[in-house]
């Protein structure tokens, strides 16, 4: 079927920092809110989560992704229940500063948001990647690398 001129999808295209009010977008305007690799590099979860809540139309979602809280440990050392800021180097000398902390608190930072988990994925790798990319496919069908959550509103989100 063609693409018609009256294609109710909008193409509009806004570049925004997370962690400031979404001033631009009134309440309830997206059916589905994308927040893909980002959420642990945002200083302020809880407070991004509830203004990403307020956008959602009744009977929307947001679907999160992130490292694996068990990746972050295994990378970052110490106890699996620590909470803070990490800092690493990439090869390049990029330098990336993320949020680490355990599953449980991912969890009540949903709840804080005013958002229920509906469902939970642990990504594993396609077998097509063991032939080209086999040492990167063994890490990750061996250990967990990401983490996704389809969230749908909850409660009225806590101040
Ligand atoms: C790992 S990349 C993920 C990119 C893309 N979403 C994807 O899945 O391929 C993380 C991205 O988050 C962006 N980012 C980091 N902090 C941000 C913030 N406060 N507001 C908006 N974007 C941010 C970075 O610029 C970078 O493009």
């Amino acid at each position: 079927m063609a693409a018609s001129a009256a294609c109710p999808i909008s193409r509009s295209a806004v570049q925004h920092d997370l962690d400031a009010p979404f001033d631009w977008a009134d309440d309830s305007t997206f059916d589905i809110v994308l927040v893909a690799l980002v959420i642990h590099y945002v200083h302020d979860r809880v407070a991004t989560l509830a203004e990403l809540r307020r956008l959602l139309r009744p009977g929307g979602r947001i679907i999160v992704s992130s490292s694996h809280p068990t990746a972050d440990w295994i990378a970052a050392g110490g106890s699996y229940f620590e909470a803070g800021h990490v800092e690493e180097t990439w090869s390049g000398g990029m330098t990336h500063r993320y949020w680490r902390q355990p599953l449980q608190a991912w969890l009540d930072d949903f709840a804080s948001a005013g958002l229920a988990l509906e469902r939970l994925v642990e990504h594993q790798p396609a077998l097509s990647m063991a032939h080209e990319h086999p040492t990167t496919y063994g890490k990750l069908a061996r250990e967990p690398g990401f983490i996704a959550y389809r969230l749908a509103a909850s409660i009225p989100a806590s101040a």
